[in-house]
């Protein structure tokens, strides 16, 4: 059964399909990163009619470069959640539509199982049970994983997303949007000057907060000299700071649960120097660790479309309701 995967939470349109033998058959992404640039941030209503301009050519355009009819299509999975209503709700309603018209069944994915389950994609991928760190621009999230859906939080952040902490720190040293990226190839110019507080790493828990550290990096700049070599040096002190505060919980993660395999998921683990900094602690743990590719890390269909299928093969599906839910923890998933 070929799987079509269609991604429109926020602001990349993704479509994919994904056989269960065969694999990933072939995957498209349109980024509106350009678009949003102009004004900072993502505009949701900006988002949502882009996502209405890209998605059917778009997903045409897979069908033709993989050599696939729509009659070889046997279900369809999109995002329904956790993301923007709008733009949500434009895949949501074209998933529905064309699984009507071609009389196969649709499943709404949540968007963060898409994310932990990218690295099943991978040559190597891990087995159940792990620890997932999903960090993204919306989401930081360590979780217990025993099995699609059975998810147990171990952990959250308290304010700011690490991704999202990324892109507001970006912001204020003026580096523009999306500020992950940004940042961290900044980072990669900067000295070792600074060492910055590594949040609530001092008590016990799996918990996180990036919002002061974030406040933390301005105060710090705004009182260097302002010069370019100073902006380079609070960015990796920052980003140094939130690999560190990562690393510390996953290692306190894997030792609580006693499990030896770390996934690492969502925009924010394409972050070079995370994956290092968390690669040398499983080393040291004597855990595997496991990540999606870097076009993987970020938003795509072909997480959506694996996520979808692994569902799909288990009898679910949903009923002709467009839904979409903005709101959803991942731990009101059914087991699959
Ligand atoms: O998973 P994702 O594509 O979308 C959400 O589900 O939110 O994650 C996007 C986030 C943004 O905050 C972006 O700045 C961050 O991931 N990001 C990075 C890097 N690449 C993307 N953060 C740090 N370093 C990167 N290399
Ligand atoms: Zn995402």
């Amino acid at each position: 059964m070929y799987v079509l995967g269609i991604e429109t939470s926020c602001d990349e349109t993704g479509v994919a399909i994904y056989h269960p033998q065969k694999g990933l058959i072939h995957h498209v992404l349109y980024s509106q990163i350009d678009m949003h640039s102009d004004y900072g941030g993502v505009v949701p209503e900006l988002a949502s009619r882009d996502h209405i301009r890209k998605l059917i050519p778009l997903i045409k355009q897979c069908l033709r470069e993989s050599g696939l009819n729509s009659t070889d299509i046997g279900g369809i999975a999109y995002t329904a959640g956790p993301g923007l209503m709008g733009a949500l709700l434009v895949g949501a309603a074209t998933a529905r539509s064309l699984a009507w018209a071609w009389q196969i069944p649709a499943l709404a994915v949540h968007h963060m199982e898409g994310h932990l389950l990218a690295p099943m994609l991978e040559t190597n991928p891990p087995t159940f049970p792990f620890v997932a760190l999903l960090i993204s621009g919306g989401h930081t999230l360590l979780v217990r994983v025993d099995g699609i859906g059975q998810y147990q939080l171990l952990g959250e952040s308290l304010d700011d997303a690490a991704g999202e902490a990324f892109d507001k720190t970006a912001k204020m040293l003026g580096l523009g949007y999306p500020g992950g990226p940004k940042l961290s190839a900044l980072a990669d110019q900067g000295e070792a000057v600074y060492q910055f507080p590594r949040p609530m790493t001092d008590r016990p828990g799996l918990d996180f907060s990036f919002s002061g550290l974030k406040t933390f990096t301005l105060n710090t700049f705004n009182a260097s000299e302002k010069t370019d070599q100073d902006k380079a040096n609070v960015a990796r002190a920052f980003q140094e700071a939130v690999a560190d505060t990562l690393s510390i919980k996953c290692k306190r993660a894997l030792k609580q649960t006693g499990l030896t395999s770390l996934v690492v998921a969502g925009g924010v683990s394409a972050n070079r120097q995370i994956r290092a900094l968390l690669t040398t602690m499983t080393e040291k743990e004597n855990a595997s660790i496991h990540f999606p590719k870097p076009e993987f890390c970020t938003d795509n269909g072909a997480m959506i479309a694996y996520a979808g299928c692994q569902r799909l093969l288990a009898g679910q599906h949903q009923d002709l309701e467009i839904f979409a839910k903005p709101r959803w923890p991942m731990t009101e998933l059914s087991a699959c």
